[in-house]
């Protein structure tokens, strides 16, 4: 088949590479000149940099560039059978999706239709919308062409880290269709994930709209429920690392039971704020999400107080951050404790030192115009971050923090202390060490 893809963030780009990895030829479009300039470079072995940091992305553009063509202009891609507008959705101010983007490439796709050479075509929105968009992009469209056409709503289900992989075996595909033209298509596209034995399922648009943040919500739910348990066993004298790996058994709970200092991400905060937003038009009550949100806010920003405690004041306190990216396998730091935390420390008179395997240069553009900026030092390698700190933080479960070298991490702090955001370490090895210990669901270890 053929597919235009616009949009060529994560989820574009990623599932662009997906449908050709099965056999589809794909034009993706995107107005960002550079980026496209960036991936044709890229085919055309004149350079090794991506627009983003995904496993196996590199590897898979390259198997497949013979199928792949990147372009910033829609007509090179108007006569496939579907067109999927896979555009960023942030949040406004208020929390509500800004589908600006989305909006332009609809009226973009609208001028354009009457020069596809397709008698009926399909646009697919893979983009997070509020519900009821589909409505909305169908609308635009027709105030800009007579030709037919039908819209698709397919969610993506992709975790960044794994977005590959999540794109060439998604748990589910999602579509929401409103005729049988438009499910037939569908079905063609997603034939061959079928065959590897994936689950399709047919609904209707809002049906699809509503899966897909009901899907986030569940999921950033579980994860502020998690950390309010975390804390509870923490105060209690409890393991929380004992209770959830009992909890994992019974099959009815899902798989987000790690605490941590929050979810970040550019979903599950922007999805969830959204959602609350729905539930206000539709009047239904949404305080239950307001929680899940406010409850995220204060987990990211609890271990500020908690280290200005131990170290009775910051000023002049230097603090050792390990871990800048919002989860491990991503250079993503939108929504990461990381931030909020280095500016609050900051502000208390505290110095940074920074280090992660793969965010720094997101970080840096992050905090450009942040006026405490000077006050962060950043380093190539997690050993010269430590030298001559109080204590030190750990925010991201990166391999290389998993099994820490702890002789080394005492040698080169001045107190020896972790704090630890992702409950990495076991007690009994930590105390062994003579650390002072301090998780999300585990009581503090002091001497
Ligand atoms: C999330 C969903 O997992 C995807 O299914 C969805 O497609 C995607 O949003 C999206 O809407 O595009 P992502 O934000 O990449 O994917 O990351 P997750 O792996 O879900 O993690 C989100 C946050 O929750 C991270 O900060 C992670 O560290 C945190 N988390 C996750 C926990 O604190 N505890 C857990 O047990 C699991």
């Amino acid at each position: 088949m053929d597919i235009t893809i616009i949009g060529t963030g994560y989820v574009g780009l990623c599932q662009a590479v997906a449908f050709s990895d099965i056999g589809h030829n794909v034009v993706c479009v995107d107005v960002a000149k550079n980026k496209i300039d960036m991936l044709n470079n890229f085919i055309e072995e004149k350079s090794d940099k991506l627009p983003i940091f995904e496993k196996g992305l590199p590897e898979l553009i390259k198997k497949n560039s013979a199928r792949l063509k990147f372009t910033d202009n829609l007509i090179e891609g108007i006569n496939s059978d579907a067109i999927f507008i896979c555009v960023g959705t942030p949040s406004n101010e208020n929390g509500e999706a800004d589908l600006g983007a989305l909006k332009n490439v609809c009226i973009s796709i609208g001028k354009n239709l009457s020069l596809s050479n397709k008698e009926h075509a399909l646009i697919v929105t893979k983009s997070t919308v509020p519900i009821g968009t589909h409505k909305l992009v169908k609308n635009i469209i027709k105030q800009y062409t007579n030709r037919d056409f039908s819209v698709v709503s397919n969610p993506e289900f992709l975790a960044q880290g794994r977005a590959m992989k999540d794109s060439i075996q998604p748990s589910r595909i999602v579509i929401g269709k409103d005729n049988g033209f438009a499910k037939d298509t569908m079905y063609k596209i997603y034939k061959p994930y079928e065959d590897k034995g994936i689950k399709l399922f047919f609904m209707g648009n809002t049906d699809a709209e509503l899966h897909k943040y009901a899907a986030n919500a569940y999921l950033a739910t579980q994860v502020s429920l998690t950390n309010n348990l975390a804390n509870l066993a923490r105060a209690a004298g409890a393991d929380w690392n004992k209770v959830k790996k009992a909890i994992l058994e019974d099959k009815r709970v899902g798989r987000f039971v790690n605490a941590s200092s929050g979810f970040g991400g550019s979903c599950f905060g922007k999805d969830v704020r959204e959602l609350i937003h729905s539930f206000g038009r539709f009047n239904v009550d949404n305080s239950l999400l307001k929680e899940v949100i406010n409850q995220n806010i204060k987990q990211k920003e609890h271990f500020i107080p908690r280290i200005e405690k131990y170290l009775s004041g910051l000023e002049d306190k230097r603090i050792c951050i390990l871990g800048l990216a919002f989860k491990a396998g991503t250079n993503d730091i939108r929504g990461s404790a990381a931030m909020p935390i280095i500016k609050g420390l900051i502000s208390s008179g505290a110095r940074i030192n920074a280090y992660d395997p793969e965010a720094i240069e997101e970080t840096k553009k992050e905090l450009q115009n942040f006026e405490g900026k000077e006050k962060i030092t950043y380093y190539n390698s997690k050993e010269e971050a430590l030298e001559d700190c109080d204590v030190v933080l750990i925010l991201t479960e990166w391999p290389e923090f998993l099994e820490p070298d702890f002789e080394l991490i005492k040698s080169k702090l001045k107190k020896a202390a972790i704090f630890d955001g992702r409950d990495l370490f076991d007690l009994k090895k930590i105390e062994s060490f003579g650390f002072d210990y301090f998780s999300i669901g585990r009581p503090d270890l002091t001497k």
